[in-house]
C-alpha cells in the first residue's frame, strides 16, 4: 500500500517541490499548516469571547484573540501565494533541469524518437506553456489552496472531539467520503487515449503552423490561413469536450454525496442542538462546536483534486523519462570505452551483416554489407528513403545496429570512446543545425582558430558572408539572417572546419585563438597528431559537391 502510494505522480510531486528548493518548500508547508488551523483557532477565540460576554469578564483578552487570529486570516493567504508563486517556478526550473539532461545527456539519440516516450516527453515539455493546464506557479497557488481547506477541515474536525467522540468521525468521515464518491470527476485518466493525442498533437501543429515564421510563405501562397485556424479551433475544442467529459460532475455520485453530508450534518446539529437545549454545552461552547462543524465542510472533495492532477502529471513524465530516455539514447559500451580512435581508420571502414531498425520501426538495413577503404570517396546513391541517411547517422555513431556492426581496421565501433570516434567524422545533415550564434560559432561550436573558421569559410564558397561575430539571427544586436543557399555554406563550412581540425596528416595543431565555444562545449585538444578524417556530406547537392571537391576523402 505504502509502494503503491509513494508510486503516485502526487506523492512524487510533494516529493518535487522540497527537491526544487528545501527551504522554501519547508516556509510553504509551514504557511499552510497554520493556515490550516486558523479557522478552528478562530472559532475557538469566538467561543472565549461569546463565553466572556455571558459570564461578564473581560473582553480584552478574548478580543486581543480574536484580533490576532483575524489579522493572521487576513494576512498569511497573500504571502503564502507569493511563496507558492516562487515553489512554483523553482519547481518548473527543476523539471526542466532534468529534462533537458535526461534529452542531452544520453549519447545516442533513439530516445528523442522512440514512440513509447513521445507522450511523456509532450507532456513534460510544455506542461509550463499553459496549454494544457495552469503554470506550475499557478498550480501550486492552487494546490496551497487546497490543502489549507483540507487541513481546515481536519483541524475543525478534531475540535469536535470535545463535543462528542463520534461527531469528527461522523462529520469528518461524510466529507471525507466526497472525494471517494466524485474521484473519478477530478481526473482526468484518459488523457493518453489515442484520440486525445491526436487531438493534441494537431492543435499544437496548427498553432506552430500558425505562429512560426517558416511556414508563413506556404501559409499565404496557398492560402491555408482559414484552414490553419479551423484545425486549431476544432482540434481544441474537441480536446477541451474530452476533457469535460471525462471530469465533469456526475449525476448519481453527487446525489449519494448530498445524501450522506446531508444526513451527517443533520445529525450532528440535531445533537447539538439537544445538548444546547438541555444545557449539555454552554452557549460559548455552542458557538465554537457550530463553527468548526460548519468547517468541517472544508475536507470536501474540490479544486485541490483538479489542481493535484495537473501539477503532478508533468512530475511523473519527467520521473519516468530520466531512466526511460538514459536506456534507449544509451549506446553499448559507451561510458566503459576509453579506446582512442586517433589515426583510424588507416586501412577501412566495414559495415559487417548489419541490421537496424529505427525505435519501433521496421528494419531499415538488413544483413547489409558495405566496405569503405580509407582515403577513397564513395557515393551512395538510391532511393529517396533506401537508408543513406540512416548509414550516415550509424557511422557518426547516434545509434547502435541492432545486429552486426560497423568496424574500424577490424575493431568493432563500439569498443571506441563515442567522444574519440566523433571527433573523426564529421556531417552535412539535410536538416543541418541553424545555431543562433555567431558564425564563428555556426562554423565551429566546439571552437577551433579563426584563421581555420575562414579557410572553412572560402572552402565552402562563403568567404565574405559576414563578420565572425555576426551573429546568425534576428532578434540580436546587430544579428542577421542568411537565405537558404547561404546557410547551406555555413552548414558545409562547420563539417569543413571539422575536416581541417582533425586532418592534415601529422600535423600539430596551433593553440586555438577562436572564443570560448558557447554553452560550455569542450574544445577539441589543441595540440595532438591527427590523420584525415571521415566527411560525410549528405543531402543537398551543394553540399555533396563542396564536400568532395575539398578533399577526396567524403563518402555520401
Ligand atoms: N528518425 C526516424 N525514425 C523512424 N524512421 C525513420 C527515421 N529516419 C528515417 N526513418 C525511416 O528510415 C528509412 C530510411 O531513411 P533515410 O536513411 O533517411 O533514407 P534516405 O536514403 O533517403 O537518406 C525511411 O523509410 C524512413 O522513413
Ligand atoms: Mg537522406
Amino acid at each position: 500500500m505504502l509502494r503503491r502510494l509513494r508510486e503516485r505522480n502526487e506523492w512524487k510531486f510533494f516529493g518535487v517541490l522540497t527537491k526544487a528548493d528545501p527551504r522554501l518548500a519547508a516556509t510553504w508547508w509551514g504557511a499552510l499548516v497554520l493556515r490550516g488551523v486558523l479557522p478552528a483557532v478562530f472559532a475557538i477565540a469566538m467561543g472565549a469571547l461569546v463565553g466572556a460576554v455571558q459570564g461578564g469578564r473581560s473582553l480584552a483578552g478574548p478580543l486581543t484573540f480574536v484580533a490576532i487570529v483575524f489579522i493572521l486570516l487576513q494576512v498569511l493567504p497573500p504571502i503564502h501565494q507569493a511563496i507558492s508563486a516562487n515553489l512554483g517556478d523553482r519547481t518548473a526550473a527543476w523539471l526542466y533541469d532534468r529534462l533537458t539532461e535526461a534529452c542531452v545527456h544520453p549519447p545516442g539519440i533513439g530516445h528523442l524518437e522512440d514512440p513509447k516516450l513521445t507522450t511523456d516527453l509532450t507532456v513534460a515539455r510544455d506542461f509550463d506553456l499553459g496549454m494544457t493546464g495552469p503554470p506550475m506557479q499557478i498550480s501550486v497557488d492552487f494546490i496551497a489552496g487546497g490543502l489549507v481547506t483540507m487541513f481546515g477541515g481536519l483541524a475543525s474536525a478534531a475540535v469536535l472531539f470535545a463535543y462528542a467522540w463520534w461527531a469528527p468521525i461522523v462529520l469528518g468521515g461524510a466529507w471525507l467520503a466526497t472525494h471517494w464518491l466524485l474521484r473519478e470527476s477530478a481526473v482526468w485518466r484518459d488523457r493518453n487515449t489515442d484520440e486525445v493525442r491526436a487531438a493534441q498533437r494537431d492543435a499544437d501543429y496548427a498553432y506552430r503552423l500558425a505562429v512560426d515564421p517558416a511556414p508563413a510563405k506556404e501559409l499565404r501562397l496557398f492560402g491555408l490561413a482559414g484552414w490553419t485556424i479551423d484545425r486549431f479551433v476544432a482540434r481544441r475544442t474537441r480536446l477541451h469536450a474530452l476533457q469535460y467529459e471525462a471530469t465533469r460532475l456526475r449525476e448519481k455520485p453527487v446525489l449519494w454525496s448530498l445524501l450522506l453530508v446531508g444526513g451527517a450534518n443533520v445529525a450532528f446539529f440535531w445533537s447539538l442542538a439537544n445538548a444546547a437545549v438541555h444545557g449539555g454545552v454552554s452557549l460559548a461552547q455552542a458557538v465554537v462546536f457550530a463553527q468548526t462543524a460548519v468547517g468541517v465542510s472544508m475536507i470536501a472533495f474540490g479544486g485541490l483534486n483538479w489542481a493535484l492532477d495537473g501539477a503532478a502529471a508533468p512530475v511523473g513524465a519527467v520521473l519516468r523519462l530520466e531512466p526511460g530516455m538514459a536506456a534507449a539514447g544509451a549506446l553499448r559500451g559507451a561510458d566503459s570505452q576509453s579506446r582512442p580512435a586517433d589515426g583510424q581508420p588507416a586501412r577501412e571502414i566495414r559495415f559487417r551483416d548489419l541490421s537496424f531498425a529505427y525505435p519501433g520501426g521496421s528494419p531499415v538495413l538488413d544483413r547489409f554489407d558495405l566496405t569503405i577503404p580509407a582515403g577513397s570517396s564513395l557515393a551512395i546513391v538510391g532511393q529517396n528513403g533506401a537508408g543513406k541517411t540512416t548509414l550516415a547517422k550509424l557511422l557518426c555513431r547516434l545509434y547502435d545496429p541492432q545486429s552486426g556492426a560497423i568496424e574500424v581496421d577490424g575493431v568493432d565501433l563500439s569498443e571506441f570512446s563515442v567522444r574519440s570516434w566523433r571527433d573523426r567524422v564529421t556531417a552535412v545533415f539535410q536538416d543541418f543545425t541553424r545555431f543562433e550564434l555567431s558564425l564563428r560559432d555556426n562554423v565551429a561550436p566546439a571552437g577551433a582558430p579563426d584563421e581555420v573558421v575562414r579557410g572553412a569559410l572560402a572552402s565552402a564558397g562563403a568567404a565574405n558572408l559576414a563578420d565572425l561575430d555576426t551573429v546568425l539571427a534576428r532578434g540580436y544586436a546587430g544579428g542577421t539572417d542568411l537565405s537558404g543557399g547561404q546557410w547551406q555554406r555555413v552548414a558545409l563550412a562547420r563539417a569543413l572546419c571539422a575536416v581541417q581540425l582533425g586532418a592534415g596528416c601529422a600535423v600539430k595543431r596551433r593553440s586555438s585563438t577562436a572564443s570560448s565555444p558557447p554553452h560550455g562545449a569542450a574544445r577539441r585538444s589543441s595540440s595532438r597528431t591527427v590523420s584525415p578524417r571521415f566527411a560525410m556530406p549528405t543531402g543537398s547537392a551543394c553540399s555533396r559537391r563542396a564536400a568532395s571537391s575539398s578533399s577526396g576523402r567524403t563518402t555520401s
